[in-house]
């Protein structure tokens, strides 16, 4: 059966998109090449929703269509990026002063030489199908022709339309998660975002595959931008899942040894929800939910695993003073005053807070404390007010000021002619 989404299309793609589209399909039709739209976007036409991450695949030479495209277009599409090893291009057209971003992919054929190795290319500019096959998931398979003979039909060579209309993942082949492991933790991001579930041969591959352990050859840094873009959506059943059907394997099988994990991972959503504009990132959404697995690890641990998954300084910071802040906690649950609790927490991260109170919550209030009045607590007089004195800059300074933040905080001073008048006791009491 021929299916044709030109309804879909119309209604999903915005205008502008579909203007720097048009342009797309009269130069492939003047050149005679097939031009499809591919993946991700034709998936989301179909299930009515809105992406703006268009992917084009060309039967033929990518590069030399984005050059046509330019050639032709001069004022309206510019080449952003051209890798020619791989033969993909990136374009942005300019539609009514808009800019829109397009990518272009030479069909290719690949083979993975070993297994959770990267794909070696076989062929460029193959046969569609060849192209489609080396794909993850059935519903990712589909494309669109753009061009004018056969437009907005669909080409479904794997029954994803019908998987797609089932809310089902299904894999390709048998070795598609031996061949590439990370596509178990695509499978966890399209349930977190769409609630799709994995047919049962798929998932019977992925139990497969999880026990036979072998992913040395797994590069960190592929695993680690599926975990991102699976736990940034929040979703607790994420992590359950994570950890109850074994795909921790994929990272560290330390990660296993959380008790409890449903309770954890539904505070680890509740938490977010409840907390998040305090957050300056939905970035980091990720490490809150790696973090609660990790706070009871030790300092080695934690490095040994942020150079497995590549972390930057900045990620492995969040995570070593969650730990951090879980090995003192005696220390906030003695804090009587609320200065003690703010220099608990006053040098860690959002998100280190963040997951020491999922593993916490009898320590709510002194957080709410610090988030809500602490945080950003600070002083009005500064290091110019003491010389005006007659103190010389000195270590004492700090000292100083540090002991009018701390009576500040306390509610012992409020006013700036306070905190001037409570400097001078300081300096006449030393
Ligand atoms: N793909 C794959 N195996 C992977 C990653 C990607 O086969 N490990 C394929 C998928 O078929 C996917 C395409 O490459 O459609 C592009 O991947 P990606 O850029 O991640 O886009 P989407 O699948 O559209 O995902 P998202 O909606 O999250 O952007």
């Amino acid at each position: 059966m021929t299916v044709n989404l030109k309804k879909e299309f119309e209604s999903n793609i915005p205008d502008n998109i579909k203007e720097a589209l048009k342009f797309c399909s009269k130069t492939a039709d003047d050149q005679n090449l097939q031009i499809f739209l591919i993946g991700g976007v034709v998936r989301d036409i179909i299930i009515n929703k809105k992406n703006f991450d268009v992917d084009i695949t060309v039967q033929g030479n990518a590069v030399e269509f984005a050059k046509s495209l330019e050639n032709s277009y001069p004022e309206l599409c510019k080449i952003k990026e051209i890798h020619d090893n791989f033969k993909t291009a990136k374009i942005l057209f300019t539609i009514n002063s808009d800019i829109i971003p397009i990518d272009l992919a030479s069909t290719r054929k690949e083979f993975y030489p070993y297994p959770s190795s990267l794909p070696v290319i076989e062929k460029i500019g193959c046969e569609l199908y060849d192209d489609v096959i080396r794909r993850d998931f059935t519903i990712n398979s589909m494309a669109l022709a753009l061009n004018s003979s056969s437009f907005c039909t669909l080409i479904d060579y794997l029954n994803g339309y019908e998987d797609l209309k089932n809310g089902v993942l299904e894999v390709l082949h048998p070795l598609s998660f031996i061949d590439d492991p990370t596509r178990i933790v695509r499978g966890l991001k399209f349930n977190a975002r769409f609630g799709y579930k994995f047919g049962e041969k798929t998932e019977a591959l992925m139990r497969e595959c999880l026990n036979s352990g072998r992913f040395d050859n797994l590069c960190g840094e592929r695993i680690k931008l599926e975990l991102k873009h699976a736990f940034n959506i929040n979703k607790a059943d994420c992590l359950s899942r994570f950890i109850k059907e074994d795909i921790y394997k994929l990272v560290d099988t330390s990660l296993s040894c959380v008790k409890n994990i449903d309770d954890i991972s539904m505070e680890c959503e509740n938490t977010i929800n409840e907390y998040c504009n305090f957050l300056d990132t939905q970035d980091n959404i990720w490490l809150i939910y790696l973090g609660s697995l990790l706070v009871k690890a030790n300092q080695d641990k934690i490095s040994e695993l942020s150079k497995k998954l590549y972390l930057s300084g900045h990620e492995e910071t969040i995570l070593q003073d969650a730990a951090k802040l879980y090995r003192n906690k005696e220390a906030v649950n003695k804090a009587k005053t609320r200065f003690e609790v703010y220099e608990f927490f006053e040098k860690a991260k959002i998100e280190s807070i963040l997951i020491f109170l999922i593993l916490n919550k009898d320590l709510k209030s002194k957080l709410d404390l610090y988030l809500k009045e602490l945080k950003d607590a600070n002083i009005n007089i500064n290091g110019d007010i003491l010389i005006s004195m007659g103190l010389k800059p000195s270590p004492v300074f700090a000292k100083i000021l540090r002991n009018v933040l701390k009576a500040k905080i306390n509610k012992e001073i409020t006013t700036y002619e306070e905190e001037v008048v409570f400097a001078k006791s300081l300096l006449q009491n030393r």
